[in-house]
This record gives C-alpha cells, sequence and structure tokens, in this order.
C-alpha cells in the first residue's frame, strides 16, 4: 500500500507530485508529504489526512524542479505527522511503499542514530545513510539491500550530496518509469502519470534507477540495462471523475464498456478467438483471491460446476498460503486479483508454483507482479479502477471467468447473449435506488441472504455494503439462517433477500419469510416473475440466463450500497482504514 510518486524536469515539480499523489490516494490516505529541492536544500511539508490538506498546507509560490511524494496507509507505526513520509535522516530523504519485516535486526546496527517515528521506514532510511557513510557510491549501497533487507520496498531517494539526481529501488512493492520531453518521472502506478505521458518502464526486482541527466537502470550486477518502453491504455478520462460525483459511481456506469472490451478481445463473431485458451484438460480448479475477488469466484464456481461439470474449490488468499493441498497433476489454480499486487494473494501464487501446479492469474492492473509471475496471465480489461470499493473489476473478473468456463464445455451458444447486457445494464443504472436506500441508511445491521450462486452474489452486495456506508452487514446462506443468526432479526432490520436461480427459489422464499415474519424489511432482488407478501419491496432486473444475471444484480447491490453511503454522507470513494492495493499480509 502505499503510493509514491518522484519527478525531475524543468517544470514546477510539486504540481506534479501533487497530481500524481491524488490519482494515487487509492493506495491510502491516512497522511501524506513531499520533499523537494530548494536552494540545494531538502524542504519536507507532511500532513495527516488527505492530499487535499497536504496542498493546501504547501505556499503555492514554492518551485522546484526535484522532489519526491507519499501518500500513506499507516501498516508500521501511528497515524501521526512524525510517522509520515518522507523520512529523513542524515544525509538521506526518501519515500517507501512496502514493509520492512527485519526492522528489529536493521536498528540494532544503528546504535548511533536517534530516530523520531516508530515507522520501519525511518529504519531504513537510517541503515540506507549509515552504509552510504561507510561507501560513498549510492548504487552500491541500494545494491545491498537485496541482501540486507526482508520484506517489500519501493524507494525514490535524494542524497543530499548528489541533491540534482533522484534514486529508487523496488522489492515486491511496484514502481514505474517515465520520461516525456527531459522530464522524468518515477510512481507506483501509470494513471499519477497519465496526465504526462503514456510511456513508462516497469522495473523488476532489485533493479536501481538514477535520474540525473536521463534515467539510468541497473541490474543486480550494477551493469546499465536498457528496459522494454509500454505503452499504457488508459486515458488521462481514467483519473477524472467526468462528471459523475463520484469514481465508483462512475465505474459502475462503465461496466458495459468493460464488458464489450472483453468480448472483443475474446470473442470475435460469436466464437471465441485465439486470444482465449482453453484449460479443458484440467480435472480440478482452485480459484485463490482476497475480498471481492474471492467473491467472483464463489459466483462463478457455481457455472464451472454447471458447465464444465469440474470440481472446483474458492480460498482466500490469506488462508491458502498456511493449509496443505491436495492439488493433482490436473490441477489448475487460477489466482484473481484486480490490483496484481495483493500480498496474500502473490505469496499463495508462488507457494503454487513451487508445489510444481500449473498457474493462472487473471490480473487488470497490466505488468503488475502477479501477471507477471503466474504461468499464464489473461488481463480483465477493467481500465483503471479509482474508487476503493471494486465495482468493474469485478464484473470483468466474474466475466472472464464464465468465458473461461464457456470455452472449456466447449459451449458457444451463450456467447450472443453477453451482447445485450449492455442494455439491460442501462435499465438497472435506471433503477430510483434511493428509495429502498432510505429504508436502511439509518440501520445499524444489515442481512443478505440467498442460495447457491445467489448466496455468493450476497458475499459482495454485503462487502460492498458494509465497506462503504458501515453498517455492519453480514451475508448468509438462507437456509443457515434459522441456526443462531435470525435471533438478530428485529422491527425494520433491512434483509435484502437474491433469487436469481429458478431451482431453488421456493427455498429461499420459505427462509424470506421466516425473516418477514419477525418484522425485517424485506428488500427482494430477483430477475424472476415472482411476486408475493414475503418482501417490502421488490428490484426486479431481466432474467437473461443462469450465468449473466449475477451481473445485472452485483450492479443493483453496488448501486444500493453506493445509494445507502450517499445518503449516510460517507466519502464513497475512501472509506476509512481501506486502500484498495493490500500490499501488506
Ligand atoms: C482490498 C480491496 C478490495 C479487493 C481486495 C483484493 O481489500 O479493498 O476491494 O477486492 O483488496 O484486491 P485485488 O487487487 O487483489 O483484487
Amino acid at each position: 500500500m502505499c503510493g509514491i510518486v518522484g519527478y525531475k524536469g524543468k517544470n514546477n515539480s510539486i504540481p506534479v507530485l501533487l497530481n500524481g499523489l491524488k490519482s494515487l490516494e487509492y493506495r491510502g490516505y491516512d497522511s501524506a508529504g513531499i520533499a523537494f529541492v530548494k536552494n540545494k536544500k531538502v524542504k519536507i511539508i507532511k500532513n495527516i489526512g488527505r492530499v487535499s490538506i497536504l496542498e493546501s498546507s504547501i505556499d503555492s509560490n514554492e518551485f522546484s524542479n526535484i522532489g519526491i511524494a507519499h501518500t500513506r496507509w499507516a501498516t508500521h507505526g501511528k497515524v501521526n505527522k512524525v510517522n509520515a513520509h518522507p523520512h529523513r535522516v542524515g544525509k538521506i530523504t526518501l519515500v517507501h511503499n512496502g514493509i520492512i519485516e527485519n526492522y528489529d535486526e536493521i536498528k540494532n546496527k544503528l546504535s548511533s542514530y536517534k530516530l523520531k517515528s516508530t515507522t520501519d521506514t525511518e529504519i531504513l532510511c537510517a541503515y540506507i545513510d549509515y552504509l552510504y557513510s561507510k561507501n560513498h557510491n549510492m548504487l552500491e549501497v541500494l545494491n545491498k539491500l537485496k541482501d540486507d533487507i526482508k520484506g517489500s520496498y519501493a524507494l525514490v531517494i535524494i542524497n543530499d550530496d548528489e541533491i540534482d539526481s533522484l534514486y529508487a529501488i523496488r522489492k515486491n512493492s511496484p514502481l514505474i518509469v517515465a520520461s516525456n520531453d527531459n522530464e522524468f518521472y518515477l510512481a507506483s502506478d501509470m494513471p499519477a502519470l497519465i496526465k504526462y505521458t503514456n510511456k513508462y518502464m516497469l522495473l523488476d526486482n532489485d533493479e536501481i534507477v538514477k535520474i540525473s541527466d536521463n534515467i539510468y537502470i541497473y541490474d543486480k550486477s550494477l551493469k546499465e540495462i536498457n528496459k522494454k518502453i509500454l505503452t499504457f491504455e488508459g486515458t488521462s478520462n481514467d483519473a477524472m471523475k467526468c462528471g459523475y460525483e463520484h469514481f465508483m459511481l462512475k465505474e459502475i456506469h462503465e461496466e458495459p464498456k468493460v464488458i464489450n472490451n472483453i468480448l472483443s478481445y475474446y470473442v470475435t463473431d460469436n466464437h471465441f478467438n485465439e486470444n482465449m485458451p482453453n484449460f479443458k484438460n484440467y480435472k480440478e480448479i482452485y480459484f485463490v483471491g482476497c475480498g471481492s475477488a474471492a467473491y467472483t469466484a464463489d459466483i462463478a464456481k457455481k457455472v464451472f460446476e454447471k458447465y464444465v461439470n469440474v470440481k472446483c474449490e474458492v480460498f482466500l488468499a490469506s488462508e491458502y498460503r498456511y493449509q496443505k493441498h491436495f492439488y493433482t497433476k490436473k490441477t489448475l489454480v487460477i489466482f484473481i486479483s484486480q490490483s496484481g499486487e495483493t500480498a496474500d494473494t502473490l505469496e499463495a501464487l508462488r507457494i503454487t508454483k513451487n508445489d510444481g501446479i500449473d498457474t493462472l492469474a487473471l490480473v487488470n492492473v497490466v505488468g503488475s507482479s502477479i501477471a507477471r509471475e503466474a504461468d499464464k496471465t489473461l488481463y480483465i480489461k477493467a481500465g483503471p479502477e479509482i474508487a476503493v470499493a471494486t465495482t468493474k473489476a469485478f464484473v470483468a473478473q466474474y466475466m472472464l471467468l464464465t468465458l473461461i468456463a464457456l470455452k472449456m464445455s466447449n459451449n458457444e451458444k451463450y456467447l450472443c447473449d453477453y451482447k445485450s447486457l449492455e442494455k439491460r445494464l442501462e435499465k438497472v443504472f435506471k433503477i430510483d435506488y434511493i428509495k429502498y436506500a432510505n429504508k436502511i441508511y439509518k440501520s445499524n445491521n444489515a442481512f443478505f441472504i440467498g442460495r447457491q450462486i445467489d448466496y455468493g452474489l450476497c458475499e459482495e452486495g454485503s462487502l460492498k455494503l458494509k465497506e462503504i456506508s458501515y453498517i455492519n452487514s453480514s451475508a448468509f446462506a438462507s437456509g443457515e439462517l434459522k441456526h443462531g443468526t435470525i435471533s438478530l432479526i428485529e422491527n425494520k432490520t433491512p434483509v435484502i433477500s437474491i433469487i436469481t436461480d429458478e431451482d431453488i427459489s421456493l427455498k429461499t422464499i420459505s427462509n424470506i419469510k421466516e425473516v418477514h415474519t419477525r418484522g425485517a424489511y424485506s428488500l427482494f432482488i430477483t430477475t424472476l416473475d415472482i411476486d408475493g407478501d414475503f418482501y417490502d419491496d421488490k428490484i426486479k432486473v431481466d432474467n437473461i440466463n443462469f450465468i449473466l444475471n449475477p451481473i445485472l444484480v452485483v450492479s443493483v447491490l453496488q448501486l444500493l450500497a453506493y445509494n445507502v453511503a450517499k445518503l449516510k454522507g460517507e466519502d464513497i470513494d475512501k472509506p476509512r482504514n481501506l486502500a484498495k492495493s493490500v500490499t501488506v499480509e
């Protein structure tokens, strides 16, 4: 987590760094800070809270053409100004994204240093200064980190002795480098730079960058290397709300476009094209992810079981890592991650590869660690997602999983139905959610109930609601409710029920009745023509088929959560305590 930016060029670094940080706030927003060089000296400004607070504390006349900046998601050390980055010790000023695991061991070597913060980063900063005091060669100093430091880091560094240069290095945390007309940039992610360039280079682990009159990149043996220049597919609109009140709302409305992107890449004239591999030789599929990425798999699993007739299991990456596995040579493990940097998912991937099992990654961010390390990677083509709560990427992950299932089962007859999603989603967007949100937003608790594929949808709907509205919400397999949880149902407790699967609809209706008769506010979401006296309100969406109905329903759930959070006046795009890219375990 945390976002970092660096700039050197002919223009003022400060607006470049602040703009960059604003588009990296999805990586954390506990505090923000900037360091820039003025009259050959480093000036540091930092503040608790958002980048906008930092911005308002910087004199608009300040000018510097070299600087570094950071937005923090606190891991090590409380949220306060001292712990905010940049950190400065001796001659070294730096920003850090990652976590230093052996900070205690490193600290023991630094008895002569008086540290001010309680962060692992300041220890690392002191350690670099310590190494530099013994060997005045920054490249050699940074090259030594790979042997001495356990954990992850992307660092951008200013050294007082080379005040006109920036140094950078990464290990297991992302960092990109870019240039445009003698202006040089470093950032955690491309949206930070899209205003200035769409060409960039991806750094590999342990590579070192020096930016002086140009960009110089060195490998582990300190040999200068050339890196491939990549083109970022996004546009500057991706980093802007384009008239929408929130990124979350904008990104939900982008779902039809994302669906069409995926379709046009993997399908031609209602047939799979060469971009879609066939995994039909696998007899067992494991899905691994965190948060929504695991829920998308819970839903897709039902499609695999029904159409591919293959054994599937879904694992939370944080659990998968520590449990025993009984894979066979016919097991395929699919890692799902929007960011491609989630630490638990990445580590689970490494463990699986180490066990000699085939891996496939479904990733959004091109060139991210998971995308690079998996045996095979398919991109979900959702474009940059800025709101912390995932929406369009969730839809894209699910959609791509369903295409993989259809390809494996040699079943192309459903492909034409995907095209109708666009107009059906437009209908979903037009529903008046405020009237339902009004009956939910004052509640302390809410429940989502459904069976089988609908239970997976409940998990995602419940997560969306709690992460952005802070209502304590839980998802239940509806048959399970009466085994304890029903005791929590009180007068007007919102119970949101979902039925898309006709086969089990009567069973779920019985469960809805159980809570409705106990006073719950029953909001029924369905694709089917079902009426009755078991709900207070019903949201009916189109009935396409078993595979695609979840896309319409999840969009309803996203918009419902959005409208509840809006009524509560919450900070929808940046919910408290969260970060979009979770690069700690
Ligand atoms: C965080 C985000 C979630 C996301 C999860 C997995 O918790 O807040 O929205 O589902 O990480 O992220 P990934 O990038 O691996 O999909």
